[in-house]
């Protein structure tokens, strides 16, 4: 869909609550026939930890929460898409309203609370869809899974276990999500001695062959943070950071919702993610693959992110405001970015600048 219709029917859509519309949205992508998996320039593929991404440009967790529509998500042209936050147990997260949209800002503050129907309800989804196989190409693209801890666990380390145990089989790649705002104290497990001991055993629970494993943290974190969470990332063989999930701080805003509680994301988290991206750079070097999230909206959104040491990049926010196209807007734009730099792959470009 291009940018000019999606301006057209944008005023309708705001026209809903931001969860209706959200709801709606899924509803109506699940119901679209299967397509084919939009091909791309062979410069935008990447290997990243033992993964083939065929664009750099993936969906970030919230959005496609249950699973449901992994492959509607592929099919509008992201390279790969990360399902989830999912809990072992089912919840309903906070009471509503918790998602609203900041429009003069560009921006969203959600305080979902990990609402999902679970991992077994997601699990079964997941495996059918991996069981119909890649009989149609549209089934070839990666997909990620997102865990979390229920709210009212006893044991929050054992529910990442039982999370990486239930769900290994049927994701191309895990992703440990320590850094939501919106589940009281989660973001305490990236601590010292939590975050090794959370690490060890969800490393453990992988075991031999298992699928790779990636670490989600928060924006807001305080200095010597990255260095420490880098070191424990590389011990536990995690293969790669996400940064950032929202944040709980409120830059400059307009909007008339701005002191809303929850996780900040959109245009305002833009230059906070890039910062806490650039220290995990400086922390890690090139040990450790990083992919980049928040505030992307825009080619040079992505391409700063890529020069800055992001191997990949995920957006959500964005599509909001900018609609379903822009994932493969930002892929086109990011292969003349590569051809004027005459770069012949991503690879290339990651921490040049
Ligand atoms: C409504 C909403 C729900 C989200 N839910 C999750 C979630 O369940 N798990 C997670 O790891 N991140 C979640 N996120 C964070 C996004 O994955 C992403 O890290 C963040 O929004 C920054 O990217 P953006 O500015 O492109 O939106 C959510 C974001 C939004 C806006």
């Amino acid at each position: 869909m291009d940018m000019g219709f999606y301006r057209l029917i944008r005023p309708f859509v705001f026209a809903f609550d931001a969860e209706a519309a959200h709801r709606a949205t899924i509803k109506a992508l699940a119901l679209l026939p299967p397509r084919a998996l939009p091909q791309f320039a062979p410069s935008l593929a990447s290997d990243i930890a033992g993964l083939t991404f065929p664009s750099p440009v993936g969906l970030a967790a919230g959005f496609d929460k249950d699973g449901e529509v992994p492959d509607a998500m592929l099919g509008l042209g992201f390279g790969f898409v990360e399902v989830g936050t999912l809990t072992p147990r089912p919840q309903d997260g906070n009471p509503r309203p918790r998602l609203f949209r900041l429009v003069e800002d560009q921006a969203v503050i959600n305080r979902m609370g990990f609402n999902n129907r679970g991992q077994s309800d997601a699990l079964e989804r997941l495996w059918r869809r991996k069981r119909r196989g890649p009989s149609t190409q549209v089934r070839t693209g990666v997909v990620g899974v997102n865990i979390g801890a229920n709210k009212d666990s006893a044991d929050r380390i054992e529910d990442y276990v039982a999370g990486v145990k239930a769900m290994a089989p049927v994701a191309d790649y895990l992703t440990i999500n320590i850094s939501s705002p919106n589940t009281p104290g989660l973001r305490n497990l990236q601590a010292g001695g939590e975050l090794i001991e959370l690490l060890g055993a969800v490393a453990a629970a992988r075991g031999e062959g298992g699928p790779p494993i990636f670490l989600k943290v928060a924006p807001d974190l305080a200095p010597g943070d990255h260095e420490r969470i880098v070191r424990a990332a590389i011990d536990a063989r995690i293969d790669a950071l996400i940064v950032a999930n929202t944040t709980v701080s409120r830059p400059m805003l307009e909007s008339r919702v701005k002191h809303e509680s929850g996780g900040l994301s959109g245009a305002p988290l833009k230059s906070l993610a890039l910062d806490a991206l650039r220290r995990f750079r400086s922390a890690s070097g090139s040990e450790l693959p990083l992919i980049a999230a928040g505030g992307i909206a825009s080619v040079d959104d992505a391409w700063a992110r890529i020069e800055a040491g992001a191997s990949l990049v995920q957006l959500y926010s964005g599509l909001v405001y900018h609609g379903p196209g822009l994932a493969r807007r930002i892929a086109d734009g990011l292969v003349e970015r590569l051809a004027e730099r005459g770069m012949s792959s991503i690879a290339d470009a990651v921490g040049s600048g």
